[in-house]
């Protein structure tokens, strides 16, 4: 077996995102003010997966809703690379899921290419070979509320991989599933992302799935949230949490969070 490459394409280094001085203070119903993100200078290149771990409510949802353009930034500039655009080439993976409760998985996923006028029959190929793809195959007339809570993130995935997005923001995606589903879902979102041409920029409060995954993890302080440390992940794919350097960037992770995840 060839051997997957780790840090695919980000030795070209051609931009994808460019985020300087970037910050958001929001104004709560009382008036108060809530500073959520504060002076973050980023540059993401085009095929890096970027992790990013932070504290509860640091602002790394509202990070991925700046990005996607959900939201405004108060300070500062996010830049994204030609051609990049939401409901376009963006895939988002929300923190809560956001399949639609009255759709089928099927017609769910297919939901996104219907939209963009896809034929019917190019369709239900693409969303089949999807549904397959992340393992749900047999359940495409499943509604929602039929699936569990790993099988609804598997049908999400497969929701935002239907508009073939060239960037993919994913926000906590495996926070509510179970140990061995989450080993899963890990595997077959490395493999997704090695398979294809695509930036991932992955939220995580979880250290040892930001080092699985990331190409670079980058951790963000206490609110407001600004970036507190940068790690270049080099460890060979896939990654065993075993071995020793994982542990040692394990420990200096979390030195660099000072317990704030724990
Ligand atoms: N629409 C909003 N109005 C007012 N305050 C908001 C709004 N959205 C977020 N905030 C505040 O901004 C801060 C950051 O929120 P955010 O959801 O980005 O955190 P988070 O890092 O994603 O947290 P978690 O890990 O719990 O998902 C929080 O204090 C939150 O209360
Ligand atoms: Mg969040």
């Amino acid at each position: 077996m060839t051997p997957k490459p780790n840090n695919r394409k980000t030795s070209e280094k051609t931009t994808a995102i460019e985020i300087r001085g970037l910050g958001k203070v929001f104004h709560t119903d009382l008036g108060t003010k809530v500073r959520a993100l504060q002076n973050i200078d980023l540059t993401v290149h085009s095929g890096e997966f970027l992790t990013i771990l932070g504290a509860t409510g640091c602002g790394k949802s509202t990070f991925l809703n700046l990005i996607a353009g959900l939201d405004a930034p108060d300070e500062g500039s996010i830049r994204l690379s030609d051609g990049l655009q939401f409901g376009e080439n963006i895939g988002y993976v929300f923190q809560h899921y956001t399949l639609f409760p009255w759709r089928t998985v099927v017609k769910n996923v297919g939901f996104a290419q219907q939209m963009r006028g896809v034929s019917k029959r190019a369709r239900k190929r693409k969303t089949s070979e999807l549904l397959s793809r992340v393992g749900l195959a047999g359940f495409e007339n499943a509604y929602p509320h039929e699936l569990s809570g790993g099988m609804r993130q598997r049908a999400a995935i497969a929701q935002a991989l239907a508009m073939k997005p060239k960037l993919l923001l994913m926000d906590e995606p495996f926070g509510a599933v179970d140990d061995a589903t989450r080993g899963d879902l890990q595997n077959m979102i490395t493999e997704l992302w090695q398979e294809n041409d695509m930036t991932i920029v992955f939220v995580t409060h979880n250290i040892d799935e930001a080092i699985l995954l990331g190409s670079r993890i980058l951790v963000l302080s206490e609110r407001p949230g600004r970036i507190a440390g940068e790690f270049e992940i080099d460890l060979s794919r896939p990654r065993d949490r075993m071995n020793s350097e994982f542990t040692d960037i394990f420990m200096e992770i979390r030195r660099s969070l000072s317990g704030q995840l724990d």
